[in-house]
């Protein structure tokens, strides 16, 4: 079994990744020794999904740390480096939240450092499983059904999380229930999480599926040939409106229009009570170097303009339900919009 993220202590103090950027021809582990590296991984998306960005967040403290009694870093250099982690990326509360869970320890030293991280690893991939069971169990409920037909977008597995998954986790769980008929994962363009990752863990796994383009996704939806979406999230803001990989919002928009429920899985770590709305969440901008070439190959006219935003934002009344391992929210239902607040206790 792979792992996207862990602390290794030999041949020397790092965080081990599995690189993402090489899957899935190649399955290389990368480890990093110094927090530039690490922000680097992060940007590349060696390692990439809302929840291992939160333990890469937590990690990353501790390999601050590391690299600053190698270096005997003063306090401002150690801060700015763990600064740097933390800002990495912008979308994914969870790496600030990462980072943030454990800043406070640094004066007690790494050991405390990794206590904490180790904590929050270790929670993740419980969290992942609880909030899988329930939001099964919500799904099967709702459709009625023995056996659902459901799509995905982006990758939610174990790649994204210490372990487990997110919404690839209800997947598995509907697989492991004999639950699960069929699943068609959108390729995810412009870096094809779905077609390079999601596929990959899922032929692991033995779970029957298609990869499709992200352009027949609505048209799958609306052909009926799926009884429910899931998808993973960045950003969960306070009134349910959702950030996740650009293209969620369409799966969204199509599920009301089929009438078949929109599943947005992750763990409360990736709410974020202190954003009222998606209007307040701010979405990666990425080089649009990524949408004019395809493996290094140019499929665009030199000198046109490229659009990149790296993430979308679904507004909670498109949600059906939102699961999280303290609970399910149903936002599209709710009189309360800040329904977010009932299954969130940190
Ligand atoms: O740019 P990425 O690959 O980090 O985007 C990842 C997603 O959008 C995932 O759906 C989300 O982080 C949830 S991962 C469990």
């Amino acid at each position: 079994m792979f792992k996207a993220i862990e602390w290794v202590e030999s041949p020397q103090e790092a965080i081990r990744l599995l690189d993402q950027t090489a899957l899935p021809s190649v399955e290389k582990y990368i480890d990093i020794i110094e927090t530039a590296s690490l922000v680097d991984a992060i940007q590349r998306l060696v390692v990439r999904g809302a929840p291992a960005l939160g333990a890469s967040g937590a990690y990353g403290v501790a390999l601050a740390m590391s690299e600053a009694a190698r270096n005997n870093w003063t306090k401002d250099q150690l801060q700015e480096a763990i600064q740097s982690v933390r800002d990495a990326r912008p979308t994914a509360v969870n790496l600030a939240w990462g980072v943030d869970q454990v800043r406070d320890l640094v004066p007690d030293g790494i050991e405390a450092v990794l206590t904490a991280a180790h904590l929050i690893a270790e929670a993740d991939v419980a969290n992942n499983k609880k909030l899988s069971e329930l939001g099964a169990d919500w799904i099967l409920k709702k459709t009625g059904k023995d056996k659902v037909r459901v799509i995905t977008h982006c990758n939610t597995g174990g790649l994204a999380t210490v372990g487990w998954g997110t919404a690839l986790g209800i997947i598995r769980e509907l697989h492991d229930r004999g639950a699960l008929e069929i699943v068609y994962a959108d390729e995810t363009r412009p870096l094809l999480q779905g077609a390079r990752l999601t596929s990959w863990e899922l032929k692991q796994l033995g779970i029957d599926h298609f990869v499709e383009a992200d352009g027949a996704a609505s048209s799958t939806i609306l052909r009926g040939l799926v009884d429910v979406a899931i998808i993973g999230a960045d950003r969960i803001t306070a009134n349910g409106d959702t950030a996740n990989k650009v293209g969620s919002v369409a799966l969204a928009l199509a599920c009301q229009r089929a009438g078949i429920p929109f599943v947005v899985a992750a763990p409360a770590s990736t709410v974020d009570l202190d954003t009222a709305t998606g209007d307040g969440i701010h979405i990666e901008l990425r080089t649009d170097s990524e949408v004019h070439e395809f493996q290094g190959m140019r499929a665009t006219p030199e000198g046109v303009k490229g659009f990149n935003p790296a993430f979308d934002v679904t507004p909670f009344d498109l949600i059906s339900a939102i699961a999280t391992e303290n609970g399910v929210a149903e936002p599209a239902t709710a009189n309360d919009p800040r329904v977010m607040e009932t299954v969130v206790t940190r």
